[in-house]
């Protein structure tokens, strides 16, 4: 492949899969990545698994997300901060397959490759020094990387108490999908920062998602190998901490040691994907095009030639958020059975509060995707490809036909998905996406897709459906069967409903 991959556009096309094309690869299990970061002796805070989980019901918490307010001030202390680590990424099940442990997650992730890491910056946290530290999943403990007061990155205008930061190791993901791995990495930090998000809305704590920062400050400060390891995303936790001394390092961050910067490396033998690092390096905020007003984005060939108003029961149900996060997995035993209209519904409108207007990502994101669905049979409304208009609360149908099957067969033909009750679609024009805000658009549409993803994995599992994300797709076939408009690319795929039950 070419090195010369600068713009999203150019990557997403480098990196497409084509019917009879695919070049064969094996998977070098004698170097498979390891799972967790390896760092030196360094010391470890151990963090509380005692403290009961928040009693909170899923509705609520989606609804409550909607209204964060970042000028809201709460204390923050390490136990809170405990059980936020632990609602965002937790060991949900450990299986032996092959006489190797498998630790199932709260979060889904291609291949089951979970590249992300979670990293966090004290500035001012009750029982929590200032400085720069690791979250180790297995240890459940946070490894000190750097003491003292540290820089806040990105700067804000707003009191920040602490910084959550996630991280993507190309390789891990790369080890089985080659110079594609990015769309994955990217995926998958969007599914970590939906459970971030709500974990963080659960605890009642404020706080504003970055995906704008200094690329080579926010590595610098994680002691990250930029060739290997990059920051993706901000979390900032506001708070008041007046009164208290600033801790936050005007200047800085200084480089951390090598040792630290080598836990980076995953595996003996590493393979480097230069179009990963260089569209990931395209868009450095650095290169970033001012938006002054968004272009228009041409995704669909044809608009939508009648809506249908989205109509949710008034009492959708309860359901324990912390379990529901437990009890999510990728279920691919769909069975074709029909789907109440108020599940439909409900599912739907879930989706909905974490879109367009409701959405608490920063604005780009929301401006990025375009959202719709393919409904297969036994469905309240007829087969067909509709598009979800958040704000308005409508569906538009695109056009009818039963495109589920055809669609599951793009996806790089996994039959079982044209039993879904209903294929969401995540879906860009590359065009405008580029146009608007260079190759770093990219991450705003992945990060945005992976979240909404993981958001449909949590609303899939409250009805008792099955859920799986795609990631694998013919990408020419797919966006030929949705009658995409010339730039417009099917970037992400989750097949849900009905499942065999036993
Ligand atoms: C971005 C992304 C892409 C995925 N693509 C596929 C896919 O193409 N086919 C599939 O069967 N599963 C796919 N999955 C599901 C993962 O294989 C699954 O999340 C992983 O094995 C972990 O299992 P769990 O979700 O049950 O915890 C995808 C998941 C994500 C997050």
């Amino acid at each position: 492949m070419t090195q010369q991959i600068l713009t999203a556009a150019e990557y997403h096309r480098a990196t497409s899969y084509r019917r009879h094309r695919l070049t064969p690869h094996t998977l070098d299990w004698a170097h498979q990545p390891v799972l967790v970061k390896r760092y030196p002796e360094l010391p470890r805070v151990a963090l509380d698994r005692s403290e009961k989980l928040p009693e909170i019901d899923y509705f609520d918490l989606v609804h409550r997300c909607r209204t964060i307010d970042s000028s809201r001030s709460e204390p923050l202390d390490i136990q809170k901060l405990s059980t936020a680590f632990r609602l965002t990424h937790d060991v949900t099940a450990r299986r032996e397959y092959m006489g190797q442990p498998f630790y199932y997650r709260s979060v889904a992730s291609a291949g089951a490759l979970y590249p992300f890491e979670l990293y966090l910056a004290v500035h001012h946290i009750d029982g929590l020094d200032p400085g720069v530290y690791h979250y180790h999943l297995l240890d459940f403990s946070l490894t000190a990387l750097r003491r003292g007061p540290v820089p806040e990155i990105p700067p804000v205008d707003c009191g920040v108490v602490a910084t959550v930061y996630v991280t993507g190791i190309f390789f891990r993901s790369a080890w089985k999908y080659r110079s594609r791995a990015y769309r994955y990495v990217l995926l998958d930090a969007g599914h970590l920062l939906e459970n971030l998000r709500l974990a963080l809305g659960a605890l009642d704590l404020s706080f504003s998602i970055h995906l704008d920062f200094e690329d080579e400050r926010a590595a610098t400060l994680l002691g990250l190998d930029p060739q290997r390891e990059a920051c993706l995303v901000c979390v900032h936790l506001h708070g008041d901490h007046t009164g208290k001394k600033k801790t936050g390092a005007a200047n800085g961050p200084k480089p951390l040691s090598g040792e630290i910067l080598q836990a980076s490396t995953v595996s003996d033998k590493e393979v480097a994907y230069a179009d990963i690092l260089t569209v990931h390096r395209a868009g450095n905020v650095a290169n970033n095009r001012s938006v002054d007003a968004l272009p228009t984005f041409h995704v669909l060939g044809n608009q939508p030639a009648a809506w249908i108003d989205l109509n949710p029961p008034d009492h959708p149900g309860s359901a324990d958020y912390a379990r529901v996060l437990w009890q999510r997995r990728s279920r691919r035993n769909f069975v074709p059975a029909s789907v109440p209209r108020d599940g439909f519904m409900t599912f739907v409108d879930l989706m909905t509060r974490s879109m367009g207007k409701a959405s608490v990502m920063p604005s780009a994101c929301r401006s990025v995707l375009t959202t719709g669905f393919l409904t297969g049979m036994g469905m309240p409304i007829s087969p067909g490809f509709y598009l979800l208009d958040p704000d308005a609360k409508r569906l538009g149908r695109v056009f009818d036909g039963r495109l589920t099957e055809p669609v599951a067969a793009a996806c790089l033909d996994q039959m079982w998905l044209k039993h879904a009750a209903l294929h969401l679609l995540f879906m860009t024009d590359l065009a405008a996406l580029d146009q608007t805000w260079g190759p770093r658009g990219y991450r705003y549409a992945m990060i945005e897709a992976g979240s909404l993803g993981q958001q449909a994995y949590l609303a899939a599992t409250v009805l008792g459906w099955g859920v799986c994300g795609i990631g694998a797709i013919y990408d020419r076939e797919a966006a030929v069967l949705l009658d995409l408009a010339v730039d417009g690319a099917l970037l992400y795929l989750v097949g849900a409903g009905p499942v065999k039950t036993r």
